[in-house]
């Protein structure tokens, strides 16, 4: 199928892996629409998308402004979902639950809202597409909030895939990737753990945008796969 003339609202399409994924569908001929929380984001977003993509500010921790920002938006065919911040690692003896909170609200709650005010505004034929993270499968000490954030996508994913369906619904699940969302470590010490995390990884390089953008246009395209979820990690799950 292709993205000709369809309209995909990515949440979170302002930066990283969702303005790769405006970016790459507009290529397949898609209309974009993204949105974020800072209106200073979804104008320098816009500023490298093509014309005809749009924008909209929406906290989408706040119920009201999900639910506001899609009667703005009216119908479309495709939701993707890639807001998120760092996931910081938070070892139980020191945990802070109130953070923990703020990880669910956003990248869980953020995501579940999001799909209930859509449905009204969803075509036939049209998709979700939700985002997970490798910490899902992998276990590591202080990676517990991570992993639960990153489970709960996956399972809402199958839950939502079996009531939505003819709606598709599914999640891509990246591994480290290289994007602004690590922009808060200081570059030297971004680098280095960027070649730490390569020498770990079977295709030895974190990922690019583009390389999980790939994954959201494709499962946007297709036809037969719901209830799924995509890896792109650089076989870090199998090593
Ligand atoms: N990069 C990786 O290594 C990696 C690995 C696994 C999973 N992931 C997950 O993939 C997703 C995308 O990551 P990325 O690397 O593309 O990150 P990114 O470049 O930091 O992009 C995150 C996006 O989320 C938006 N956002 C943050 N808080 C928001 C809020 N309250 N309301 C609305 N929008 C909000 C940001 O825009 P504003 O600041 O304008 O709100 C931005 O557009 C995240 O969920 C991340 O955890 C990333």
């Amino acid at each position: 199928m292709s993205l000709s003339d369809q309209r995909v609202v990515i949440l979170g399409g302002t930066s990283g892996i969702g303005l790769a994924t405006a970016d790459l569908a507009t290529r397949e001929g898609a209309e974009a629409v993204v949105v974020s929380s800072n209106p200073r984001s979804v104008e320098r977003a816009l500023a490298s998308l093509p014309e005809g993509s749009t924008g909209e500010v929406a906290d989408l921790t706040d119920v009201t402004q999900i639910a506001a920002v899609f009667d703005r938006i009216g119908s479309f065919d495709h939701l993707v979902y890639t807001a998120g911040e760092p996931l910081a690692l938070m070892r139980l003896d020191a945990l802070d639950i109130e953070a923990a909170m703020a990880f669910f609200t956003l990248r869980c709650f953020g995501a579940l809202g999001s799909v209930g005010a859509a449905l009204p505004h969803l075509r036939p034929g049209g998709s979700v597409v939700l985002t997970s993270g490798t910490a899902a499968l992998r276990a590591a000490p202080g990676w517990t909030v991570a992993a639960g954030v990153c489970g709960a996508v996956e399972s809402m994913v199958r839950a939502m895939a079996v009531e939505l369906a003819p709606l598709r619904v599914n999640a891509v699940r990246p591994g480290v990737v290289r994007s602004p969302l690590w922009s808060r470590m200081a570059e030297a010490e971004r680098e280095r753990w960027y070649e730490r995390t390569a020498s770990g990884v079977p295709l030895g390089r974190v990922g690019e945008v583009v390389d999980v953008a790939e994954a959201y246009v494709f499962l946007m395209r297709q036809r037969h796969a719901t209830g799924t979820v995509v890896t792109v990690d650089g076989g870090t799950l199998v090593a």
